[in-house]
């Protein structure tokens, strides 16, 4: 069956080794991939989900959410680590699925991930548009709360009986809200982006994983003298008799829920193809990426739920809440409010790029077609729309075989690969 050909590693290995135009260069050592993990992981997570989790499951005990997932994520971890390191080449779960167990069930992860970067990317976005409107209000400029939120929201039973905002009733809710603008228009910026191809350097990720950790160090740092050691009693609520509801089932509810804060430590395995030494560098990207993630974590959800009663941060944007809430200097909010909105906002190029080449050929297999010959295209579109091309390797003119029967069983191409690759 051709749906479930497996693509030797050494072909793999070979594709990636191939000196194209387009070849991703070994340029990464293993602080790059830490700061790589580092800058893919903390974004809206941690400066929106924190909150939710502590006002609506966990209560106090949220740090004990976040370690129960940084120990699941270790786990997964240690695997993207030995994968990364015995196929170093780009793709991530989507080529080491292609190499183990075929392309129809690359196929199905390919979609997975891009489905999962949808997900996040609506999440992002409106961690993004939250503290960008706390931004703009510093500077007394608002913009329409209609304009600012989403139409609809789904409430829970307990919710609803806690009267949160936009909870009249169980179930789904209108807000009275028109639009998210400022989520849509974040998510549409990041996606021209990358459709235009620009990636961030090392040096550009170095500055923004830097602002990151300097603001939750300033949150820790600012908040550290206003905790009230009364909002960590009793440290795990009661539960409510409805499951997840705080009490233990409430901690591991939140901790499906900040597993979203942990999302991207597995783009440090997107860079296998980029890494000096794979083998060895891998494991240490991930797992250190993780490690210091975990740590800043527990330690800014604990300071949080210990500044502001966890029933008050079942908010957009908590970190600057609670800054609000203990009278912070005018200058430490804008800091934290710039620092989210740039670090939130750079959440998503480091991931996709390194995925996405590969993804190109998780286009239904056996389906593609070349259109790179059409009127009007030129060498770039032609790169960006040859999926099935793709499909026959990422590495360009090194492979110019798409055109034969055996280069890709069921590959149907109007152009063959290696005048596509020329006129690119
Ligand atoms: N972990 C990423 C974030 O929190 C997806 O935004």
């Amino acid at each position: 069956m051709t749906l479930f050909a497996t693509k030797p590693i050494a072909t793999l290995r070979a594709e990636a080794e191939a000196t194209g135009a387009h070849a991703l260069v070994r340029a990464l050592g293993p602080l790059n991939l830490v700061t790589l993990g580092i800058g893919a992981v903390i974004g809206a997570g941690i400066f929106v989900i924190t909150g939710q989790v502590a006002a609506l499951y966990a209560g106090p005990a949220v740090p004990l959410s976040m370690i129960v997932v940084g120990v699941a994520c270790a786990f997964a971890g240690l695997c993207y680590a030995e994968m990364a390191s015995a196929v170093p080449v780009a793709g991530s779960a989507y080529t080491y699925a292609y190499a183990t167990m075929g392309e129809f069930a690359a196929w199905i992860i390919g979609w997975d991930l891009v489905l999962e970067y949808a997900a996040g990317a609506a999440t992002v976005g409106v961690g993004w548009s939250a503290h960008f409107v706390s931004l703009l209000g510093l500077f007394n400029v608002r913009i329409p709360a209609s304009l600012t939120a989403p139409p609809t929201q789904w409430c829970t039973a307990a919710q609803a009986a806690a009267h949160v905002a936009g909870c009249a009733h169980p179930a789904l809710n209108l807000t009275g809200a028109v639009i998210n603008l400022p989520a849509v228009l974040i998510v549409a910026l990041m996606s021209a982006v990358l459709v235009i191809g620009i990636r961030e350097s090392a040096r550009v990720n170095s500055v923004i994983v830097i602002l990151k950790v300097a603001i939750v160090l300033l949150v820790v740092l600012v908040s550290l003298s206003h905790i009230d050691r009364a909002n960590w009693t009793p440290f795990i609520p009661p539960n409510t008799g409805e499951w997840g509801t705080y009490g233990w089932s409430g901690v591991l509810r939140g901790a499906g829920l900040v597993f979203f804060a942990y999302i991207g430590f597995d783009t440090v395995s997107t860079a296998a193809q980029e890494s000096k030494n794979p083998q060895r560098d891998m494991p240490i990207g991930i797992l250190g990426s993780l490690a210091v993630c975990t740590l800043l974590y527990v330690v800014v959800s604990a300071v949080l739920v210990g500044v502001v009663p966890y029933g008050d941060l079942n908010i957009a944007a908590p970190m600057a809440y609670a800054m609000e809430r203990i009278g912070a200097p005018w200058w430490i909010r804008v800091a934290i409010d710039v620092g989210a909105v740039l670090g939130i906002g750079s959440v998503a190029p480091p991931t996709s790029p390194r995925s996405t080449p590969a993804l190109r050929s998780a286009w239904p297999p056996g389906s593609c077609r070349c259109s790179c010959s059409g009127p009007g295209s030129t060498s770039a579109r032609c790169w960006r729309l040859c999926w099935c091309a793709a499909g026959c390797g990422s590495s360009g003119p090194s492979v110019p075989t798409c055109t034969a029967p055996s280069a890709r069983p069921g590959f149907r191409s109007s152009q063959s690969w290696a005048s596509c690759a020329a006129s690119a």
